[in-house]
């Protein structure tokens, strides 16, 4: 519809340069200008090298982005980026780029939270999303179990990794077997091939006294690569297949059985899969087959929008247009370790409540976002790659 929000998305947290067009919950382009293949080389992103792709792409993918979705620039109801979490350097090129967009097109500016956009983009696919949503959230820097109530301004976090990320855990077992980067799409085809009951890989804090939302992904990346280890060491053959279905099977199963508990625990009747590793055709599959045994409709984006897009930053702008968020100010940081309970960055000057309809408690304590909380210090390791 003509009169639905209209918004142009930014994102550069890592090394997707990204530019979305969304109106209301219809994507009208997804531009995207990959350095992946630049960093392979160093097995795995390397921050400065993301900053400076991101500096050449981000004009001529706003551009393709523009002529794709077939609108003027001066058509837009706003300009959305995302204003952290990511890598510092790389987040700021998107944040001064979007800054500079919408100043001179005088359109509001909006700093958005890249993994609420990971999860509001299930709204290009499915609709809007069900209130509260249940999203797994798991993607090379993050794997969390959260509770929205509201997309735009109150994210819960139930539970995450208390060590490897769900992506990371792929990329380190990937690089172990000389598979390249990023690990997830080339273990997802070997897997294929493998048998997932090969070996048994152990599972990660699900023992009766575990926290039943948190995971754990670092003694699993160490088993694999002691048994790969031992093959090498016996000079036998590393079954490059089979112990890619056994990880694999081993992180798909947590996955999947925590976030159904959490879901049964909240009475919520839904879930949401959002992030780089809901690409993965093994947790796809076994989340499809979970949910329908346990009543649970799946929401899962199709692998394109699962992976960083700037479709995910637009479609979380029109929703915060939609709802009369406040737009951020012109001094907008890019924070680097900005939490994932603040969905965007709401301006000073404007207030959390000067926006009219029914803003949420949640959303005023957001002064850190200016001054980046130095606790978060292992984010910034997000794609940490030489641990
Ligand atoms: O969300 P994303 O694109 O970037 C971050 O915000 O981190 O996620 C990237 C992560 C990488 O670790 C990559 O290996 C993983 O998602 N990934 C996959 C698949 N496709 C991407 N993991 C498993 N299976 C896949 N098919
Ligand atoms: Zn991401």
């Amino acid at each position: 519809m003509a009169d639905e929000p209209l918004v142009l998305g930014i994102e550069t947290s890592c090394d997707e340069t990204g530019v979305g067009i969304v109106r209301g919950h219809t994507l009208l382009a997804d531009a995207i200008a990959s350095s992946v293949d630049t960093h392979a080389r160093f097995g795995g992103v390397v921050p400065e090298i993301a900053s400076r792709a991101h500096l050449e792409a981000m004009v001529p993918t706003i551009q393709r982005a523009l002529k794709e979705a077939g609108i003027a620039a001066s058509d837009l109801d706003g300009v959305a980026v995302t204003a952290g979490p990511g890598l510092a350097g790389a987040l700021l090129v998107g944040v001064s780029a979007a800054k500079a967009y919408a100043y001179a097109l005088g359109k509001p500016l909006y700093g958005v939270n890249h993994l609420a956009s990971h999860i509001c983009v299930d709204q290009l696919e499915h609709g809007a999303l069900p209130e509260p949503t249940m999203a797994l959230l798991v993607s090379g820097g993050h794997s969390s179990l959260l509770l929205a109530p509201d997309i735009t301004s109150d994210v819960r976090p139930l539970g995450s990794t208390i060590d490897d990320a769900a992506g990371e855990a792929f990329d380190k077992v990937a690089r172990v077997l000389h598979l390249g980067f990023p690990g997830g799409p080339v273990i997802d085809r070997y897997a294929k091939e493998g048998d997932p009951a090969a070996i048994a890989f152990p599972r990660g804090l699900t023992g009766p006294r575990d926290a039943p939302y948190d995971f754990s992904f670092s003694g699993l990346k160490t088993a694999v690569a002691r048994w790969i280890e031992a093959r090498r060491k016996a000079g036998e053959e590393v079954p490059v297949a089979d112990v890619s279905a056994s990880f694999q099977e081993a992180v798909t199963d947590v996955l999947t059985r925590k976030a159904i508990r959490a879901c049964k625990d909240e009475g919520v009747d839904h879930l949401m899969i959002g992030g780089g590793v809901a690409a993965n055709s093994r947790l796809r599959a076994m989340a499809e087959e979970r949910c329908a045994a346990a009543g649970i409709t799946l929401r899962v984006p199709r692998p394109k929008l699962c992976t960083d897009n700037g479709a995910m930053v637009a479609a979380l702008g029109t929703e915060m247009v939609a709802r009369n968020r406040a737009p951020s100010d012109w001094d907008l940081p890019a924070d680097s370790s900005l939490p994932v309970t603040e969905p965007h960055v709401p301006g000073e000057a404007h207030g959390p409540h000067s926006h009219g309809s029914g803003d949420h408690a949640h959303e005023h304590d957001h002064d850190h976002a200016h001054a980046p909380d130095h606790d978060h210090v292992h984010e910034l390791s997000r794609k940490n790659l030489y641990a």
